[in-house]
């Protein structure tokens, strides 16, 4: 127990570390260049928000929600998703009342409660983007097109984008309609859940993973039939705008979203090759959640991409960043008194902007160069009884394979100089 992580959660290893710190760079560096800002929340919030927003009918808050009373008394939640607590900060600092729309973003940890399995867990992190107050069907694409633009930067290929429109609160009562007619002669036999939602949220059922559920929905009437004119023209707008950017993407009329606040755009992302948990994004348009949070009638839309599924789609592909050395340089000692220099040598290295290590454990020489090596070190730097007589040291440069004796005084800025030239 005590060296055993909780289920569903994953510590990220020294040496694996640099892919997400890739994945991070290349988010933000996206994010610049459409003028993204980032936001951070806390971890956690008061638990109404997510019954607000997420919606009581979704298994994110009916089954999936780490909930606890805090020593106050207060319900808290943390966070199963980041749309919610966007809208929740916004309204609270009034960022709503600057120039529209907000174009926003924000990476970190989520938490849903879910039997974990490849690709699912307990703990994952998500990038995510909020545009807040445009309904122009340009932004659905932009941040389709953003989501989109990340894969290609990464390398990912053979991704399948599925769009759909899931209406709004003029056309979903028909819908609604439409779907429990379909469903009324076999209700009886959904699951106890979607019983529940038959007369609540019928859209639901189809997001239901049960086989029985799935079959039962598998002929129903889509939202597609059921669309209002302005909805019609809206979804139209969206596929144009995804047309001029050249991004190839499937409408797909039973797409659902596992989340309540969804109106007009819904989209997924899956990758081939990772299992079952195969979207690697998904995202939306919400043009309802600012006014159901307490806010003014504002609408938004954005994504959430699921980072760890991100990499193992890459790794699948065999794709990204070779690893980076834990030091560019790396100094070596022969004897206790070359030790003493060493360690003034290190600080200087590193006050020049190099990275710099050296052992601290005595071994011997041949051990301190299986280190540098380990360490992935281009230059190793040696300082012996002869060397520290001359005042020299000499400095290996592992990959060319020679190496050259060097003042003492000259060692930082020789190196500087090397290391800047590669
Ligand atoms: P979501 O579809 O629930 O949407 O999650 C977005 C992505 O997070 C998924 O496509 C998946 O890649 C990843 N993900 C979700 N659950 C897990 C899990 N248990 N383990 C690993 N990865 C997971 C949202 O969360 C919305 N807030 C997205 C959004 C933003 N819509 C509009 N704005």
């Amino acid at each position: 127990m005590l060296t055993t992580r909780p289920r569903g959660t994953n510590d990220i290893l020294p040496d694996e570390v640099h892919r997400w710190q890739y994945l991070e760079r290349t988010i933000a560096e996206l994010c610049r260049h459409y003028g993204y800002q980032e936001i951070r929340t806390p971890v956690f919030e008061h638990t109404e928000l997510f019954y607000r927003g997420v919606g009581e009918t979704t298994d994110i808050v009916e089954k999936e929600m780490y909930t606890f009373l805090d020593r106050g008394g207060r319900s808290l939640t943390l966070r199963p998703e980041g749309t919610a607590p966007v809208v929740r900060a916004l309204l609270e600092h009034g960022l709503h009342s600057g120039m529209l729309p907000l174009k926003l973003y924000y990476v970190g940890p989520m938490f849903r409660f879910s039997r974990p399995q490849a690709g699912r867990f307990r703990q994952f992190h998500q990038f995510g983007v909020e545009v807040i107050g445009s309904k122009d069907p340009a932004v659905d694409a932009e941040v389709i097109a953003m989501a989109m633009d990340l894969y290609h930067r990464l390398g990912l290929m053979d991704l399948d984008l599925m769009v759909n429109s899931v209406g709004c609160p003029a056309c979903r009562p028909v819908h609604r309609e439409v779907l429990q007619a379909h469903l009324g002669p076999v209700v009886a036999e959904l699951c106890p859940t979607c019983q529940g939602r038959y007369g609540k949220n019928p859209l639901r059922i189809m997001d239901c993973k049960g086989t029985r559920c799935q079959e039962l929905v598998r002929h129903a009437p889509t939202i597609t039939h059921s669309l209002c004119p302005d909805c019609r023209q809206h979804f139209q707008g969206v596929l144009r705008y995804l047309e001029i950017a050249g991004i190839k993407y499937r409408v797909e009329e039973r797409l659902v979203r596992g989340l309540d606040y969804y109106t007009n755009t819904a989209f997924e992302i899956m990758a081939g090759g990772i299992g079952a948990q195969s979207a690697i994004g998904g995202g939306g348009r919400y043009d309802g959640l600012v006014e159901a949070c307490g806010g003014p009638s504002l609408p938004g839309v954005g994504f959430g991409l699921g980072l760890e599924r991100i990499l193992l789609a890459m790794a699948e592909q065999g794709i990204g960043p070779s690893p980076t050395p834990v030091v560019e340089v790396y100094v070596a000692a022969a004897g206790s008194e070359a030790r003493q220099h060493v360690f003034g040598l290190l600080q200087h290295l590193r006050l020049a902007g190099l990275s710099a290590a050296s052992d601290n454990m005595e071994r011997s020489l041949k051990a301190q160069f299986k280190q540098a090596d380990r360490y992935g070190a281009r230059f190793n730097v040696i300082i012996g009884e002869e060397e520290l007589e001359s005042g020299t040291v000499i400095i290996r440069d592992m990959r060319e394979g020679n190496q050259e004796q060097v003042s003492l005084r000259d060692a930082v800025g020789y190196l500087t100089d090397r290391v800047a030239r590669r």
